[in-house]
């Protein structure tokens, strides 16, 4: 079950999962307006904020071998922090409490060889100047797999931590799109933004990896050493 797999690394997870012969569902709050899910893809459309519709989702899919969330919950501010909108910081968190929701309900339906990855992104490592929402945020998600691993064993939780990702989380089209991920990345040891693919592999290594538990894995383009 990928929750928010109808976009971005979540869609990229769902294509490389579904090519492994994985029995996929993609789920989000509008799964209609995905129009490249590989054949035989399911969807379901759930609200990760929403308790009662994620229990309903997780009980009709029954035992689950693989739980992966890209869900970004809600909108997201960015900004310098002492001129924040306080509504919008607190907004952020929204992908916290989505993740949390995955895991907390998502474990009682884990198998008991299941796996959950979670992605968070480089900003909780590296907070760069007007990222203190993403920042913040990135380091809870990161925080709690690593207090939550221990308790869910042999079942296992890790993330993954992307930098600069061309996805449709970014608005801007055309030349203005290509400027901001070439100014956005161009202090970075790889200057472009990375795939949603090259972290869609991440995921999929983190899946398959049955010696990882509670562990992050950058997929950054050099962001940490830059
Ligand atoms: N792209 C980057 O540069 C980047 C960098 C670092 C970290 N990340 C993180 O990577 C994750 C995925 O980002 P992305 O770039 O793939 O974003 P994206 O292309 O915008 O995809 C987000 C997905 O989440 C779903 N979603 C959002 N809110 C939801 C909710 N409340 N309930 C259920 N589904 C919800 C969306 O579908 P619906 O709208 O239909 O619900 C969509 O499928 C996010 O957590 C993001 O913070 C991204």
């Amino acid at each position: 079950m990928v929750f928010g797999g109808t976009s971005g690394i979540g869609l990229a997870a769902v294509k490389r999962l579904a090519a492994l012969g994985a029995e996929v569902v993609a789920i989000s709050r509008d799964p209609n307006k995905a129009t490249d899910l590989p054949d035989g893809v399911s969807t379901m459309a759930c609200d990760v904020l929403d308790r009662e519709a994620m229990e309903t989702v997780l009980t009709s899919c029954g035992p689950i071998d693989i739980l992966v969330s890209s869900a970004t919950g809600g909108s997201r501010s960015i900004g310098p922090f002492i001129d924040m909108d306080m509504d919008g910081f607190q907004g952020s968190f929204d992908k916290l409490w989505g993740y949390a929701n995955v895991v907390r309900y998502g474990t009682h339906h884990l198998a008991d060889d299941g796996t959950i990855v979670l992605v968070s992104g480089s900003p909780a490592s590296r907070t760069k100047a007007g990222q203190t929402s993403l920042g913040a945020v990135g380091a809870a998600v990161e925080q709690m797999a690593r207090a939550v691993a221990p308790e869910i064993a042999p079942k296992r939780l890790n993330v993954v931590s992307p930098g600069i990702i061309d996805t449709p989380i970014n608005p801007l089209e055309g030349e203005a799109r290509d400027n901001a991920y070439r100014s956005a990345t161009a202090g970075n040891l790889i200057p472009r933004a990375g795939t949603a693919d090259e972290v869609a592999h991440a995921i999929v290594f983190a899946i398959e990896n049955e010696f990882m538990t509670g562990n992050v894995i950058d997929v950054d383009g050099g962001w940490l050493l830059a």
